[in-house]
């Protein structure tokens, strides 16, 4: 029997989906991206014949890098056209074969430059405590225009009346905000036709119809991955609103971004960092200071190289928190956990867990879903030894130190999710397995 399979973040993004989706693409035929856009940054790393080789992925899904698979981009995804063309253009110079296996839902909708624009002006004019430090994509306005119904949609590249008649409306509401309400530039009709019809027609030959491409393989029997991009904390519905991004990520929406019925659905895999980070702003109860040499969280920084995929800022770290943890498992139903940069934790004396949250003078174990709420949550720790060998590189269990593996089996007990994978250093086989998702009954 097939499997189709669901990979989300479970935290505030960057928890190494990328390099997991990569890594079990050896058992699919195809992989979906079904939310978000190129504000993602998932990080792949390669070798072969003793070359290390790094991939970074904004739109294409995590599927590319292995011969033969398929990689879809559902209707979910907000889509910019030029983006994921100079995005294909990079991993062809690279020798990869993209664009006969490419498919792009004629459902998508287009991010044009105003959406920059407006993202990047609002962003400047907020106050500091109120920043919510977007990647400056124009995600969130983009979003905005699909639940109004006036996206420009991919289909709409195709008839160039109907496709000047919805940019004309468009353009008209965003220079009115650009103008009135953002002080901004306004963005010239002419512009962006020019580059919208330019990019046409090398799209046109990747457009297809993704929920029946899904539905043909399912009959044809292939497995299906869902590589999820941001983390259940940043879902708009879920996460920690307003310091969210502008769609679901949550495993719910591999089924409304792509097509496919969510019975369908087989297995949820949820990746967790062994720590926390997050990037951009927004409350985050167990955050460490990573500035101060040779603390916790400059380790955490440091040795995990925390920088983000897309912006290049620092991503801000912290212990583990069980507590976010809980809502996200129960929001993504996970089925089980992937358990990512064991090994940067390395060398530590003691490792804290975040087990609780201390609310209004209670101890709470799921996070309140207001993010004042959140910011005003104290964290409650437990504490464990650490361990000093080295985990980089591990590939078996038993392998582990003991500190190493009682850490893991804590973080299975307290949030009651068992762990399948466990991720010890960035390149593709530095994994251990304890339970395939695609071979589990
Ligand atoms: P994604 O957005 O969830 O795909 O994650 P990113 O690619 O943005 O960030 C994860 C970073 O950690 C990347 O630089 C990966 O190469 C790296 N990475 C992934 N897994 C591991 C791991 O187990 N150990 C270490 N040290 N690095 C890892
Ligand atoms: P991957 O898929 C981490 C964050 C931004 C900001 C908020 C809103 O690589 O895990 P947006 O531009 O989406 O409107 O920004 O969401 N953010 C991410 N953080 N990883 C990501 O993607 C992210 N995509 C968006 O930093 O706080
Ligand atoms: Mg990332």
């Amino acid at each position: 029997m097939n499997k189709n399979i669901v990979v989300i973040g479970t935290q505030w993004g960057d928890e190494g989906k990328g390099k997991i989706v990569d890594w079990l693409t050896d058992h699919a035929s195809a992989v979906v991206r079904f939310q978000g856009g190129h504000n993602a940054g998932h990080t792949l790393v390669i070798e072969t014949n003793g070359k290390q080789k790094e991939y970074k992925l904004n739109l294409i899904p995590s599927g590319i890098v292995r011969s033969g698979v398929a990689c879809l981009i559902g209707n979910g995804v907000v889509l910019d056209v030029s983006h994921l063309l100079k995005e294909i253009d990079i991993l062809e110079a690279d020798g990869l074969n993209v664009r006969d296996r490419l498919f792009v839902s004629p459902g998508c909708p287009l991010i044009i430059k105003s959406h920059v624009m407006i993202d990047q002006a609002r962003e400047a004019a907020r106050s500091a405590t109120k920043k919510i430090g977007t990647t400056g994509k124009g995600i969130g306005p983009a979003y905005e225009d699909k639940v109004a119904r006036r996206s420009i949609r991919v289909y709409d590249l195709f008839n160039l009346e109907t496709l000047k008649a919805k940019l004309t409306d468009l353009l008209d509401h965003h220079n009115f905000i650009l103008k009135h309400q953002l002080r901004a530039p306004e963005v010239s009709f002419d512009e962006v036709f020019n580059e919208l019809s330019s990019v046409a027609d090398s799209i046109r030959p990747m457009v297809v119809d993704i929920s029946k491409k899904i539905h043909d393989l399912n009959q044809q029997n292939k497995n299906i991955l869902f590589e999820g991009a941001q983390g259940a904390l940043l879902d708009i519905d879920h996460g920690t609103y307003p310091f969210v991004t502008s769609s679901n990520c949550v495993a719910g929406q591999a089924s409304a971004g792509s097509g496919i019925g969510p019975n369908k659905l087989d297995y949820i895999l949820g990746i967790t960092k062994a720590y926390t980070t997050r990037v951009g702003g927004g409350p985050f109860p167990s955050e460490l200071d990573i500035e101060e040499a040779g603390s916790p969280g400059f380790q955490m920084s440091e040795v995990g190289r925390e920088y983000g995929t897309v912006t290049k800022r620092k991503r801000r770290c912290g212990w583990f928190d069980a507590v976010a943890l809980k809502r996200s498992a129960m929001v993504n139903g996970l089925s089980g956990l992937c358990i990512t940069k064991l090994d940067v934790l390395d060398g530590l004396d003691q490792i804290q867990i975040c087990t609780h949250y201390e609310f209004n003078g209670t101890l709470i174990d799921t996070p309140p879903l207001s993010a004042d709420e959140v910011a005003q949550c104290k964290p409650q720790f437990i504490s464990m030894p650490g361990w000093r060998d080295s985990t980089f590189g591990v590939k078996q269990w038993q392998d582990l130190p003991a500190n190493a593996q009682d850490y893991l089996k804590k973080i299975e007990a307290i949030t009651g999710i068992p762990i399948h994978i466990v991720s010890t250093g960035p390149e593709r086989d530095e994994t251990i397995l304890i339970k395939h998702p695609f071979e589990l009954s």
